[in-house]
């Protein structure tokens, strides 16, 4: 899909399958519209009057043109007059809903008639990396390939085509790519998504962009790194586990690196700790931690951005066996500090919190974790926001404003010591879960135990990963923008 931004001359005058008219209750029509509608024989004006041109929100309304026009079929697509993102994203699948049942290739959409208070960059942002999203759909795994997107060239007509609105075009689609990537991996089985297939897929994204490299630890390199607490998850599996750093030199060496810290459970059985059976085959989604770092790093290499980046994945497959990690067992991460394991279940944060540690050699500026953590998390707050907690309020804001700005939100969490000390074990530093009460809290304060030594922050994001059997591609839009405010 191209995108193109085009001024109302020359917008109008562009020949393509549909136009599209953002229309709010009484919408004002530009006066081409007013020519093709003489052609309608006055159907838009007849309509309009009689109120029933008040369209709702991302209500579609359809007319065909003739040929005094410069487009096959005219759309007046329904656009709430305001600033809400949630209503203009609406709206904007309404209308690509719309093209692709009309099996639309190009389309010319007059953005000029949106009244909004968002800004118009913001709002060509949000359009195309909708755009972007929406034209993503799974069939890996299917016999029966879904139909190819018709929909090649999208015009959109602004009123001024200066480098901020081309910027937004930029961004949105970059951050659509890096989500449906994100999607892509999370929604692979945990039979084909397995560690080394992350492995090859940063290996891909090596060869792909210049900029940035993959290492690729082995088992016998962490055995030999120390890293325990991670080792004792891989136990039952047959399934080597991966540490996969992808490293991003946009800007000079001097610049310490934001760092990202992926957890990547291809599948978590539970191990030991088995999960119930019903809905089991969801815990595939359980490396969508991980699938962001990649998604986020692509969209970061599209965008060729000055700064430096690293993305820090840790795969490995949680499973049952003969020789599985066991509840009571104690381990010994990389930082020393031992961990009872009461529950093999909560082995994500035994994986998060050896590459914690892991990170502290790259001197980074901040370090966030994305993992799914917790169905805790997804009872405190549904598939709708992120959880990010922080040792630092300030670095925990700046998240927030990210998400807020591009509709990818997180929501605020406290790391108090009363927390903490749930953690407290009879037979080690510190036992790895803190009871029935508050666990994505006590969660995140296992993790933080692992972070004095820099900005740090981690977003849960157990329920907004996915929804319905679907993986979200979040947070990849959050992380991006969280970057570019780094600039
Ligand atoms: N991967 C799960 C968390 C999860 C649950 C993610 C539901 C997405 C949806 C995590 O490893 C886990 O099992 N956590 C346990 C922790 C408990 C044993 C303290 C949980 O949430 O039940
Ligand atoms: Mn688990
Ligand atoms: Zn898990």
């Amino acid at each position: 899909m191209d995108f193109n931004l085009k001024t109302t001359a020359s917008g109008l005058k562009t020949k393509a399958d549909v136009f599209v008219l953002p229309a709010h209750e009484t919408p004002t029509l530009p006066s081409i519209v007013d020519e093709i509608d003489k052609s309608l024989n006055g159907q838009i004006k007849k309509r309009q009057k009689s109120k029933r041109l008040r369209l709702k929100n991302a209500q579609i309304n359809g007319f065909i043109a003739t040929d005094k026009a410069s487009w096959g079929d005219v759309i007046l697509a329904g656009c709430t007059k305001g600033s809400s993102q949630r209503d203009w994203i609406a709206f904007a699948k309404a209308v690509f809903a719309a093209l692709k049942q009309v099996k639309a290739s190009s389309v010319v959409i007059d953005v000029t008639q949106v009244e909004s208070t968002l800004s118009e960059a913001l709002l060509l942002q949000l359009l195309t990396k909708t755009f972007v999203e929406t034209s993503y759909q799974y069939d890996t795994t299917l016999s029966d390939k879904k139909e190819k997107l018709a929909l090649k060239k999208v015009h959109l007509i602004v009123s001024s085509n200066n480098s901020a609105n081309k910027k937004a075009v930029e961004l949105g689609q970059s951050m659509g790519v890096g989500a449906n990537l994100a999607k892509q991996l999370g929604n692979l089985p945990g039979n084909i998504c397995t560690p080394s297939f992350l492995a090859k897929e940063a290996q891909g994204l090596a060869k792909t962009y210049q900029k940035l490299s993959t290492e690729v630890l082995t088992e016998t390199q962490l055995k030999k790194l120390k890293m325990g607490s991670l080792l004792s998850v891989t136990e039952g599996t047959t399934e080597p586990a991966k540490v996969i750093v992808m490293k991003y030199k946009g800007d000079k060496a001097s610049q310490k690196p934001v760092v990202l810290v992926g957890k990547g459970v291809t599948f978590d059985s539970g191990g030991i700790s088995l999960k119930p059976g019903a809905r089991m085959d969801e815990m595939k989604f359980d490396m969508c931690g991980a699938a962001s770092v990649f998604g986020t790093m692509k969209a970061v290499a599209e965008l060729d951005l000055k700064v430096n980046l690293i993305g820090v994945v840790g795969a490995v497959e949680n499973m049952p066996a003969g020789n599985a990690t066991k509840p009571g067992d104690v381990v010994t991460s990389l930082s020393g500090t031992t961990t009872g394991v009461l529950n093999t279940d909560a082995e994500g944060r035994l994986v998060l919190c050896d590459l914690l540690t892991y990170v502290e050699r790259f001197k980074p500026k901040a370090v966030v974790d994305i993992a799914t953590l917790t169905g805790a998390c997804v009872v405190a707050l549904g598939h709708h926001t992120s959880a990010v907690y922080s040792n630092d309020d300030d670095f925990k804001m700046a998240l927030k404003k990210a998400g807020d700005a591009v509709y990818d939100r997180a929501w605020p969490m406290p790391l108090w010591d009363e927390y903490d000390e749930q953690l407290k074990s009879e037979f080690a530093d510190m036992g790895n879960i803190g009871g029935p009460d508050g666990g994505s809290v006590t969660a995140a304060c296992f993790l933080s135990r692992f972070t004095k030594s820099y900005t740090w922050a981690h977003l849960d994001i157990a329920g907004s990963a996915w929804q319905k059997k679907k993986a979200s591609g979040r947070p990849v839009s959050l992380l991006t923008q969280y970057v570019i405010d780094q600039l």
